[in-house]
């Protein structure tokens, strides 16, 4: 039958969307899919309906695509999607109410504290220790994110991240490596790929070092030995297995010092990019790009 690929949306996230959505149309048609685009920021729901489509691959990112909203109208259509369901999407798609449930299961993530308006923000740098990272909480691709080196930084940084959210999270910075695993399957099925460390120049790795520049350095599997190697892997499919997800993901980490775990956030819908580290850890589990996009959209449901 007719597959929809879901992309560009209307969320901050767009630009990636489209990228994203035409690798995976590129990659289902060249299986002999009869997949089709289609931009929910162009057309509408009752477009998507008169569309026939039998499924959908959700290739969106960031709001009405990613955050739960989309994944509920669908459930009401009947129309099988990709991914997660309304409520692990949306949980994941809010950074703060992750970090609870993750705290709640014991699964380790950084402390920190939600910014409003009226927050006294030397005290949070005191309680927090700078550097501090200050982030929207339902934005992606480090969009609205600043590293807080300094106390006077701290306000600029909030009211760019207010910008996207009315609340903002302020989290501790770990210092160490940034990895990040993606995860296949639903319940008893689920499994992590292999992870992938990211060597950004200066430990930045920003929007334009996720999609623009190419000095970014990706290293699959990430060299480190097999008993943290496998606690990750655990880790990644606890995180996303406790916040309810299906279908695929992906954990991100930082790894400090020491060399503990800490997780950052679960990705429900992530970037299928020819940038994009979910395809990395797909090739390194011995699945083509082509054949990653079949598995997922073999999980469609609704
Ligand atoms: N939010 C971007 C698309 C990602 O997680 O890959
Ligand atoms: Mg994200």
């Amino acid at each position: 039958g007719r597959v929809g690929v879901l992309y560009g949306g209307r969320s901050a996230e767009r630009e990636v969307s489209l990228m994203s959505g035409q690798g995976v149309h590129e990659a289902l048609r060249g299986q002999g899919i009869d997949a089709h685009l289609f931009d929910t920021g162009r057309y509408t729901l009752v477009d998507l309906i008169n569309a026939g489509f039998d499924r959908v691959f959700i290739a969106l990112h960031g709001r009405h695509g990613e955050d739960g909203t989309l994944q509920g109208a669908l459930e009401l259509l009947g129309l099988p999607y990709t991914g997660s369901g309304p409520l692990a999407s949306s949980l994941a798609m809010d950074k703060i109410m992750t970090k609870k449930v993750w705290l709640h299961e014991g699964l380790p993530t950084p402390a920190y504290a939600v910014l409003t308006a009226d927050s006294d923000l030397d005290k949070v740098a005191a309680q927090l220790g700078l550097p501090l990272i200050i982030k929207p909480p339902h934005e992606g691709s480090t969009l609205g994110v600043t590293k807080v080196q300094a106390l006077p930084e701290l306000r600029e940084a909030y009211e760019l991240a207010a910008r996207y959210d009315a609340q903002v999270l302020a989290e501790q910075f770990i210092n160490g490596r940034e990895l990040t695993v993606p995860v296949l399957g639903a319940g008893k099925s689920v499994r992590a790929l292999p992870v992938i460390e990211i060597v950004a120049p200066g430990g930045n790795y920003d929007y334009e070092h996720k999609y623009v520049s190419n000095d970014t350095q990706y290293i699959c599997p990430a060299d480190l030995d097999a008993a943290l190697t496998e606690q990750l892997l655990r880790i990644a499919e606890q995180s996303y297995v406790t916040l309810g997800c299906e279908g695929w993901g992906r954990a991100d980490f930082m790894l400090d010092q020491s060399g503990r775990p800490w997780l950052l956030e679960m990705n429900t819908s992530p970037g299928m990019t020819s940038h994009s580290l979910v395809p990395m850890g797909a090739a390194a589990a011995g699945m083509s790009y082509a054949e990653l996009c079949v598995a997922i959209l073999s999980t469609a449901s609704c």
